[in-house]
């Protein structure tokens, strides 16, 4: 369809209305409950902050800007601060990647973290982007 079609609320809509950002995550990520309530509180934060610093500040850097300690890794950890990456991705995603991890890099998948300790991470990998100038 020729986008000049659609009035400015249905291009809304179909931009930031049907979690775009998740339409590629496989089905069982695409369809999880997000938590919302949950990464609001900053107790949440403040859990997945230590556990960021416990298990990812190696490579990510202990302000999630992706200048960890950890050098010469075949691919750049993401820096998690960045604001066009926030606006890019998604509490779902986020819950995608630390689970499964990104293949073919040193991002490994999580899955000695349980779902809640996960949660906690997505809100304090969510609170260092929104900090952004
Ligand atoms: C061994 C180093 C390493 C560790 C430890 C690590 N990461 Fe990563 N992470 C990476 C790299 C490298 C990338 C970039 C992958 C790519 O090229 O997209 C990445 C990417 C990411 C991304 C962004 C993926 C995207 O959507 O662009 C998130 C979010 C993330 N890591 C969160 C975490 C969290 C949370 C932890 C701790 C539980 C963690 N990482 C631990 C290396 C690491």
């Amino acid at each position: 369809m020729d986008p000049r079609l659609l009035t400015p609320a249905a291009l809304v809509l179909l931009l930031g209305g049907c979690s775009g950002a998740d339409s590629d995550l496989p089905p069982k990520y695409r369809e999880v409950a997000v938590p919302e309530a949950l990464l609001q509180t900053p107790e949440a934060g403040l859990r997945g902050r230590a556990l960021f610093l416990e298990h990812c500040a190696l490579c990510h850097g202990e302000t999630a800007d992706g200048r960890g300690v950890r050098k010469n890794l075949s691919s750049r950890p993401a820096d998690l601060t960045d604001p066009l990456w926030r606006e890019r991705t998604s509490p779902r995603r986020i819950y995608f990647v630390i689970r499964e991890g990104v293949h073919g890099t040193a991002m490994a998948g999580w899955k000695i973290l349980d779902e809640s300790e996960t949660w906690d991470l997505v809100a304090y990998v969510m609170s260092v982007a929104d900090r952004s100038p």
